[in-house]
């Protein structure tokens, strides 16, 4: 909730422009709830109008009457009292329009927002195909503010040097200052406070341009950076003579950014970015989702896939989701709208506005890094870029420039190259050396997107799939981090989305996340989690069940465990196997790798069969490789083992075939539970069990179960999860679950559901500002019922 904005979220009708239409609707609103997925885009594209009564106070006479629409899938227009007032061109940036001119005093008065969301419009991103679906509506909030005459219009604060002075840090910085017009004379006064509500009164070094842009040099103020994201509300007042005539509150934080060839430097401090890229879009309502669900995005980003930078892909996206980025320290790569099509002179006319508007409209939230301001992966335009590029330095001289490009050795009008690298395809290295893509090996270089469409991973594929998709993103970390020149990457992509005909499994689904639509993590989702410093939240998670009938030919190949603890322990039936370590990780450069468990016998066979030492271990070789390759494809070294299996130990293929059996395959005999323990600091902080499953159980977690009501609505997530006794996903479990709610409170989606890949998901969403309980009750035909609370204000 902003100081001073008069929400219009609440009232409004909704129906297609012309219809006689009487839908109550309120804001953020879709067009259209659309199915999971199998659906057409055209569902959602209309035009379509919103329409309410606002009442024009007297008090506001002689003042500004500002409407600013947040989000408008994608061309609109303000009309009010039937007078056309306003149009915007984006559905991706927001405007505003001074309704005073046109508003009748003390009276109700009829506004209407008319918005087309027709993928044919002349503006960026459309002219061509597109993978994400850009759905329609008003889809972010509306609001109102009451502004003096010469109020206040921008306040933008620049960092400009920050220097250590032992603990305190001395800070340059530069407010620039606009007036809506020419004010006459002011004075400003500034003053920051913190998170505890201390002030401090900032005292100008000089003012530049009358009062426009005033200089600073602060002592006493932290920093902010992605590991402690220090965040200040600045509070800048005007006054003519003695009268305080406007004051307005912007949330700033103090940070440098510097890119060149050795990477990214925050205050100085070089930061390896391992990031993901995010799209808006939610299941059945597209765009439309208020700020918790904004929110959540950042904090699972940042809490559960502990990355430390985003790249909100494709477009500028909600201010609730940057500002929860500015609190957690997640630094974000924004861009203007765009996918690869270039359009004629005015849709380009209209991509320099799309840069306008989001420098403008974005540039205080000291979590966005950088600026993308090209079509993403278009061909080179000069004339254009260079002009975007000129518009973003020009109204921003503290960021710097990048786009992004799917061609080698583009022009580099840019300050950073940023590459989408999907050379690896499961075989070759992890990415390509900068030099063989920059034409500028001195400015800084990152990747923008990797993996995505080279492999597609649903969270029911079969193991060895969603292994290999885990495994290519560890690839490619590890490849970027073992070049200290690469700024870092982005991987394609958070969570998978729905998206057009011409992309994605032919259900209008890409499935390149590393969550699945709901935000459950798919194995991918553990690699980054693992990359972070564990603190008291060790991850622990094994890639396979250990059923060998799972794989071809039942060879259950490499097991990997993703984990920051400092060792792992692993147990079969309750025998100590081995211990392993970072070094059984193949990958080298990440800061945690993928361990691989390449040992299921430990000295298993030598106790339980009284064989030698030596005995032991060569036929472990030979069984743990039979696992891996299958006999027809044992390596020379493995078939020299196993002759002298036979020849000096005597041994047959029935022998072999029975040990497998007992020690790898675990076929016919006692139930087999197998068990990881996480070592931190000398004790196990975590474990995980793997053993046959006998019944199947829900796991059911809500992103929040206090609903509250602030400028709109209020959703909460549900994550759904069908998982064995000792916790393991079960990843075909596809049973029907029936949702049921009680409470002033509505399902978004169906009321039946299947999970996929052993996780699905719905919505709560409130229904106006009630107080009581709601309570949210799942069941199923193999699972007990679970029953969720929620309380709502
Ligand atoms: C890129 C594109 C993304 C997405 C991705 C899939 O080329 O920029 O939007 O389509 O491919 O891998």
């Amino acid at each position: 909730m902003e100081k001073g904005r008069i929400y219009l979220n609440d009232d409004w009708v909704f129906g297609e422009t012309g219809s006689a239409s009487t839908e109550q609707v309120r804001l953020p609103h879709t067009t259209v709830i659309t199915p999971f997925h199998y659906f057409d885009e055209d569902i959602y594209q209309k035009d379509a109008t919103y329409e309410r009564k606002l009442f024009a106070e007297e008090t506001w006479k002689e003042k500004h009457v500002l409407l600013t629409v947040e989000g408008a899938a994608h061309q609109s227009q303000v009309f009010l009292n039937g007078q056309c007032i306003a149009s915007h061109n984006c559905g991706y940036t927001a405007y505003s329009v001074d309704l005073a001119p046109y508003l009748t005093w003390g009276q109700e008065n009829v506004l209407q927002i008319r918005v087309n969301s027709s993928e044919k419009l002349n503006q960026p991103p459309f002219g061509n195909v597109i993978d994400y679906m850009t759905y329609g509506g008003l889809y972010r909030e509306v609001y109102l503010e009451i502004k003096p005459q010469g109020y206040i219009n921008d306040v933008f604060v620049m960092t400009e040097k920050i220097e250590r002075m032992g603990k305190i840090a001395k800070i340059t910085w530069k407010c620039q200052i606009a007036f809506e017009e020419n004010p006459g004379e002011t004075h400003i006064k500034q003053f920051l406070v913190d998170d505890h509500g201390i002030h401090t009164i900032l005292t100008p070094l000089k003012e530049e341009n009358g009062q426009c842009s005033i200089s600073y040099e602060t002592k006493g103020i932290h920093p902010w950076h992605p590991n402690k994201p220090v965040l200040y509300e600045l509070h800048t007042q005007a006054y003519r003579g003695e009268k305080l005539v406007d004051e307005r509150v912007d949330r700033v934080g103090f940070r440098v950014i510097a890119f060149n060839k050795e990477g990214v430097f925050i205050n100085e401090e070089k930061v390896k970015l391992r990031g993901l890229n995010r799209h808006q879009s939610f299941p059945y309502v597209g765009y439309a989702m208020p700020e918790s669900m904004q929110k959540r995005d950042a904090e699972i980003l940042k809490w559960e896939l502990k990355v430390n930078a985003v790249r909100t892909s494709h477009y500028p996206q909600s201010h609730h989701f940057l500002d929860r980025c500015d609190e957690l320290g997640l630094l974000v790569f924004t861009e203007i709208p765009g996918w690869q099509h270039m359009g004629d002179e005015e849709w380009k006319q209209q991509a320099v506005k799309n840069t306008e508007d989001m420098v403008l409209q974005y540039r205080n939230h000291p979590s966005i890094f950088l600026w993308g301001v090209r079509i993403n992966e278009s061909s080179d335009e000069d004339i254009l870029y260079t002009e975007t590029n000129k518009v973003a330095h020009v109204l921003d001289s503290t960021r710097p420039t990048s786009g992004v490009r799917f061609i080698q050795k583009s022009h580099l009008l840019e300050d950073v190259y940023a590459y989408n690298d999907f050379s690896h395809d499961g075989a070759t290295a992890g990415c390509l050396h900068p030099k063989k893509v920059t034409t500028d090996m001195q400015k800084g270089y990152l990747i923008s997107e990797f993996n995505g469409h080279m492999f597609p991973t649903k969270a029911f594929d079969c193991e060895d799939h969603r292994v290999e998709h885990m495994l290519r993103h560890a690839r490619v970390v590890d490849a970027y981090y073992a070049q200290e020149g690469i700024a870092g990457g982005f991987g394609w992509c958070m969570f998978d989305y729905n998206t057009h005909k011409d992309f994605g499994s032919g259900d209008r689904i890409c499935y390149h996340g590393v969550m699945d639509m709901f935000r459950n993590p798919k194995l991918a989702a553990h690699l980054y989690a693992s990359q972070d410093d564990p603190g008291d939240d060790v991850v622990l998670e094994v890639s396979s069940s250990m059923d060998i009938g799972e794989h071809p030919a039942c060879l259950m190949k490499d097991v990997y465990v993703l984990t920051n603890a400092d060792r792992l322990k692993f147990y079969k039936n309750g025998q100590y196997i081995r211990t392993f370590d970072r070094k059984d990780s193949p990958f080298k450069h990440l800061p945690n790798g993928p361990i691989l468990i390449d040992d299921f016998i430990g000295d298993l066979i030598e106790k339980g069969e009284g064989f030698s030492k030596r005995k032991a271990n060569d036929i472990k070789k030979v069984l743990m490789a039979a696992n891996k390759y299958g006999l027809s494809h044992l390596p020379i070294p493995i078939l020299a083992l196993a002759a002298k299996c036979i020849l000096f130990y005597g041994m047959s293929m029935e022998d072999a075939v029975e040990l497998y059996n007992k020690y790898v395959g675990n076929w016919g005999g006692e139930v087999t539970t197998y068990r990881f323990e996480a070592i931190k600091d000398g004790k196990v902080v975590r474990t995980v069990e793997r053993t046959p499953v006998k019944a199947v159980q829900l796991e059911v977690t809500a992103s929040h179960t206090h609903l509250l009501e602030r400028d709109t609505y209020d959703v909460a997530a549900i994550r759904i999860r069908a998982i064995s006794e000792s916790g393991m996903q079960l990843p075909y479990y596809q049973g029907p679950l029936k949702l049921e709610l009680t409470g002033d409170v509505e399902l978004i989606g169906p009321d039946i559901i299947t999970l996929a890949g052993g996780m699905g998901g719905t919505y709560i969403k409130t229904k106006g500002d009630t107080t009581g309980e709601a309570v949210l009750r799942i069941t199923g035909q193999q699972t007990a019922p679970v029953e969720i609370r929620f309380t709502l204000n």
